[in-house]
């Protein structure tokens, strides 16, 4: 009797994407060393806190397969891209590889939609919700390194952004939680 509720092209695609999170947990952390050693504590703070939710995301697309009755293949995990060369260009790279995981993700909408396979539909709502979060987070972070002069901040405005980063929460306000009253 088949127990799999995946098929076999969903089934790759989900195991394809636990790797990406388990890739994009590894770049943050490389990063976060990278931000440590350049003597940005809060920076460094900031991304070992992200690789950890990047490997938390791995976690429930592990979970999820296993609960649809398929079978789980840990893969390899690809190399770490190279160290960013400043503070700008660290955001910048956050940036780029979140729309990179937000591509996929919508890949992986459209594959369950195609299918029909509400229950994976459903499943990746989750995630189309924490990719918009995860943009904007790192979009502010863009703006935050723009304010502080981008590649030629101080190191006056890069230790108060710095500073800054070690209390940022985790999450970021999305717009659906706004009012007039709240903006
Ligand atoms: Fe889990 Fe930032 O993607």
């Amino acid at each position: 009797m088949n127990t799999d509720r995946l098929s076999a092209t969903l089934r790759s695609a989900l195991n394809s994407q636990m790797t990406k999170e388990a890739h994009a947990s590894q770049i943050f952390l490389s990063f976060g060393a990278w931000a440590d050693s350049e003597g940005y504590a809060g920076i460094s703070n900031f991304l070992f806190r992200h690789a950890q939710e990047e490997r938390n995301h791995m976690m429930k697309i592990l979970e999820y397969i296993l609960e649809r009755g398929a079978k789980v293949k840990i893969e390899q995990i690809p190399a770490v891209p190279a160290n960013p060369t400043n503070v700008q260009d660290c955001f910048e790279k956050v940036f780029e590889q979140e729309v990179d995981n937000t591509k996929a993700i919508y890949k992986l909408v459209k594959m369950s939609f195609d299918e029909e396979d509400w229950a994976t539909w459903h499943f990746m709502q989750w995630f189309v919700k924490e990719q918009t979060e995860e943009e904007t987070l790192a979009l502010n972070l863009l703006d935050k390194i723009k304010i502080a002069g981008g590649k030629n901040a101080s190191g006056d405005a890069l230790y108060k952004l710095d500073r800054d980063l070690e209390k940022t929460p985790d999450d970021a306000e999305l717009a659906e939680t706004k009012t007039a009253v709240n903006p």
